[in-house]
């Protein structure tokens, strides 16, 4: 389970000097910060927007557009009975205990999970250790309250490692008797935590000013999307399969917010439902263009043995195997495979981990999550569920809204069965209020039940019915009041409720594991620390060219102003540098912003109207006229392009950047 993050070029990576740098250049930074700020609470500065407008702009274009899915955009809050319904209200929960003595919430999972992670960190420590390091460790580790470097018995280490594997699986009963059994201590009091409760993590409203109308901030978007269902499936003309999507905010009350963009309980959700017949086998039509994808893939049976030894195959071999379950779930893995590598997520990061049974949500009968490596361990940043038809069919009984879609049969369907006819006029006068749940329980019976009654009727002239909540919970009914026939019914239309394939995006989860992936240090020729870089593709980057003149020359105006307007006018964001540092320095402070290009304007500039276009990642240049270079702007933007086939295309430039120093204007 240890992993180690390291930086694009494989340097260790230094969480605090990249977190430093988001910050001080505004990628993001904590909401209310002035009012001390409130976990789990951010907000996204200049370049963090642009950075996620540019991610969404790329999801749209590779799922909505491509796909032609129905987009939607739904309300954020949501009335109590829709989550009632949806089975959020009872069941959307995470494990917490409490510190008895300083009263610490801690989300129990991650409890668990910390403290063996820290015991087998230190135990590792302690093997590799000499004895005079040991001392010397003890020590340090004192001063910072951190793991002790113990050493395990092997046995140990295995078992821990086992309970890690299936951390997820846990529910809350089984957290306390991990608690209990591995005498798991708070660092912070060195106290055993209090036996871990459910905790909802719906934040709860009223709507309105009567306060009468209970309403929640909804804690994904998919509701939305469901309950809409009928009207989406008229506007898709009746044809099925079909997808709708959502781009939207989404709230949870996380027990402990931790980890940055990670863990916050208000963020940018990107959904999917991808509506299917489930007698199709979940077969999807266009399965055959992603069989060949390879994907990294951690099954639940791996996991449930205490393993977390993953297995690269194409995604028609897993398939085939029935690793992943059809070919529509098979499909939608292999799209957000592609996604996250169109955005610059480093393809030796990213694995597929299979939910164990009690892991998955109330709502879920299989769900693999796309997790991204980093610093802070394997995060999930996209989670794929096959929902069923779970929320379809809950919202359709509680609503009597037709969820379903109906289907001319090519051939009319006979069948035979047995059917309830209920005197309803006598049914009233007789049980009063308890008419309607009885009459429901009735209709709500199993063929082989409709048998059984059919022949008690017949011998007895009476049924002896179970209903749960009246009487003493067996009702008799009459032969006078109800009437059960074996007959034959033709169909000459198919009706179903769909299933659903949903991929779920967290884009701020996304956002922060790409910048990790993206980051490296470059060595610095004068002299000074290592400067920072950020790698993003030109797609994603948030701005794209940074358009720096020699010095503050007057000459130099007009070619300024030209090439900005172009950009601009291409659709292409970029900045002006125009201040009086060196042009290395004015570039470096743009790699750290992810600018990928640099237009530089010189004297030569003045004289054949041609410019430098430098590449952020290798510092190298082409010199051309400004159509050609815009030309290949464009092109890398739009992914076309990488930077070598522009050095193949125009002409090198070997002028070196950061020699060049301050001219006098
Ligand atoms: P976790 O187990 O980490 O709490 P989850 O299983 O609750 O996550 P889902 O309910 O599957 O997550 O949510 C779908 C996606 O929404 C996740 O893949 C993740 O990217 C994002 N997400 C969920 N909770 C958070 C959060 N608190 N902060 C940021 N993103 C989140
Ligand atoms: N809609 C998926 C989720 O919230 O997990």
């Amino acid at each position: 389970m240890t992993t180690t993050a390291t930086t694009l070029k494989g340097q260790p990576l230094d969480r605090g000097v990249l977190d430093g740098l988001l910050r001080r250049r505004m990628f993001y930074t904590p909401s209310f910060d002035i009012y001390e700020g409130v976990k789990g609470l951010y907000d996204y500065g200049p370049p963090g927007c642009g950075l996620q407008a540019n991610i969404i702009d790329v999801w749209r274009k590779h799922f909505v557009l491509e796909e032609d899915m129905l987009e939607v955009d739904c309300s954020v809050l949501t009335p109590y009975e829709v989550l009632k319904t949806s089975g959020h209200v009872d069941k959307f929960a995470d494990w917490m205990c409490k510190d008895p003595k300083n009263g610490e919430i801690l989300r129990a999972d991650h409890f668990v999970e910390d403290v063996l992670e820290a015991r087998l960190k230190g135990d590792k420590e302690a093997r590799g250790q000499k004895a005079e390091e040991k001392e010397k460790d003890a020590k340090r580790k004192k001063k910072q309250k951190a793991a002790e470097a113990v050493k395990l018995d092997d046995a140990v280490v295995q078992e821990y490692e086992e309970v890690l594997a299936r951390i997820d699986n846990y529910n809350g009963d089984e957290l306390g008797e991990l608690i209990k059994k591995y005498d798991l201590k708070n660092p912070a009091t060195g106290v055993e935590p209090e036996p871990p409760v459910a905790f909802n993590l719906m934040f709860q409203t009223k709507i309105g000013p009567s306060g009468q109308l209970s309403g929640f901030l909804r804690p994904e978007t998919a509701q939305g999307q469901f309950v809409n269902f009928a009207k989406l499936l008229e506007y898709n003309q009746q044809t099925m399969p079909f997808a709708s999507a959502s781009i939207g905010r989404s709230y949870r009350n996380e027990i402990s917010p931790r980890s940055g963009l990670l863990r916050v309980r208000e963020f940018l959700m990107a959904e999917i439902e991808h509506f299917v017949d489930p007698q199709s086998g979940k077969k999807h039509p266009r399965f055959h263009e992603m069989e060949n994808i390879e994907l990294v893939l951690l099954d639940r049976h791996t996991q449930s043995a205490g393993s977390t030894k993953v297995k690269t195959m194409t995604v028609g071999q897993a398939v085939k195997e029935r690793v992943v379950d059809n070919e529509t779930l098979g499909y939608f893995l292999a799209r957000i495979h592609l996604f996250l590598k169109k955005i610059g997520v480093d393809q030796k990061k990213i694995r597929f981990r299979q939910h164990m049974a009690n892991e998955m949500a109330h709502y879920a009968c299989d769900c693999w999550d796309a997790e991204l490596l980093t610093s802070y361990g394997w995060i999930e940043c996209v989670g794929c569920a096959d929902r069923s038809a779970y929320d379809l069919s809950v919202h359709a009984k509680r609503t009597g809204a037709p969820l379903l879609v109906r289907e001319r049969r090519e051939e009319p369907l006979v069948i035979e069965e047995w059917q309830v006819d209920i005197q309803k006029k006598k049914f009233g006068p007789l049980f009063k209020k308890d008419g309607k749940t009885v009459e429901t329980a009735l209709l709500d019976t199993s063929q082989e039940q409709r048998e059984a009654l059919a022949k008690e009727l017949g011998e007895t002239g009476n049924l002896t019915l179970d209903v749960a909540g009246v009487g003493d919970g067996k009702v008799q009914i009459s032969k006078d009041l109800v009437q059960i026939e074996r007959r034959t019914r033709v169909e000459h239309t198919r009706e179903y409720t769909p299933n659903v394939i949903e991929p779920s995006f967290g884009i701020g989860r996304i956002l922060y594991a790409l910048l990790e992936h993206c980051y490296w240090t470059r060595a610095h020729d004068g002299g000074d620390e290592a400067r920072s870089v950020l790698s993003l593709p030109p797609t994603v980057a948030p701005t794209k060219v940074l358009i720096v003149p020699l010095s503050a020359n007057k000459a130099f105006d007009p070619f300024t102003k030209d090439i900005s307007l172009k950009l601009r006018k291409a659709g292409i964001s970029c900045k002006v540098d125009d201040s009086s540092a060196t042009i290395g320095k004015r570039y470096s402070r743009n790699d750290e912003l992810a600018t990928p290009m640099g237009i530089t304007i010189d004297f030569q500039t003045v004289q054949d109207k041609t410019i430098t276009l430098r590449d952020r990642d290798s510092t190298r240049q082409v010199r051309a006229d400004e159509d050609k270079v815009i030309e290949a702007i464009r092109s890398l933007v739009e992914g076309d392009k990488a930077w070598a086939d522009i050095e193949n295309e125009l002409p090198i430039f070997e002028g070196q950047e950061v020699v060049v120093t301050e001219a006098k204007s």
